[in-house]
């Protein structure tokens, strides 16, 4: 199975687009925001693009299976047993799409969308203002029925199924 999520607003904002402005420390950020990102981002699989990975490098640890998407043949990253590069998304879709294991997609923008095709549930934590100029808002014309919201200290977290062909 093939789940995104993220955080964002009302406006669909989920980060700068020139990451010389992303303050993981700044003031603005709800308190219990850290919180609810450790508890929905937890799978056994996660992937992320290259551009998230210096965001989350101190979670790599936290999963079976780690990737991150480049179409750089001469990326290379730390060693971590449980990390790797991968440049095609496809197998990544054919590997989780109709398995039992999840994969989350844990961002950015680039990579929800070329997964969010595949993708059978998304999970969306939403706070009153998400600092930044990138929007993602491709999942608002998926077909989907909602099945679960959980109230957290500043924000709500919203489940969705998808409405798989
Ligand atoms: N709000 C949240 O929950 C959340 C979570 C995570 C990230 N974010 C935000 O998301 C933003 C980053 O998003 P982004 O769209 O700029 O970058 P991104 O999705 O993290 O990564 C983009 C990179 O993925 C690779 N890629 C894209 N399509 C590919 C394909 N078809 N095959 C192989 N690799 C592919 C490319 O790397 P190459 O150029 O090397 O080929 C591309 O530069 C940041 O602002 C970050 O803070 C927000």
């Amino acid at each position: 199975m093939i789940k995104l999520v993220w955080v964002t607003d009302n406006n669909d904002i989920i980060g700068h687009s020139d990451l010389a402005h992303h303050d993981p420390a700044a003031a603005t950020r709800p308190a219990g925001l850290d919180a609810e990102i450790n508890r929905i981002f937890i799978a056994d699989n996660i992937v992320v693009g290259k551009t998230t990975l210096p965001l989350c490098t101190d979670y790599i640890p936290h999963y079976k299976s780690f990737y991150v998407l480049t179409r750089d043949k001469n990326f290379t990253v730390a060693d971590h047993a449980n990390l790797s590069v991968i440049h095609d998304p496809q197998e990544l879709v054919t590997k989780y799409q109709d398995s039992k294991e999840t994969l989350l997609v844990g961002g950015g923008k680039a990579i929800w969308e070329l997964f969010l095709p595949h993708a059978s549930e998304l999970i969306i934590a939403l706070i009153d203002s998400h600092p930044g100029d990138l929007k993602f808002d491709a999942w608002r014309s998926v077909k989907k029925t909602k099945y679960n919201e959980v109230d957290w200290k500043n924000g709500k977290t919203h489940y969705y199924a998808i409405h798989r062909k």
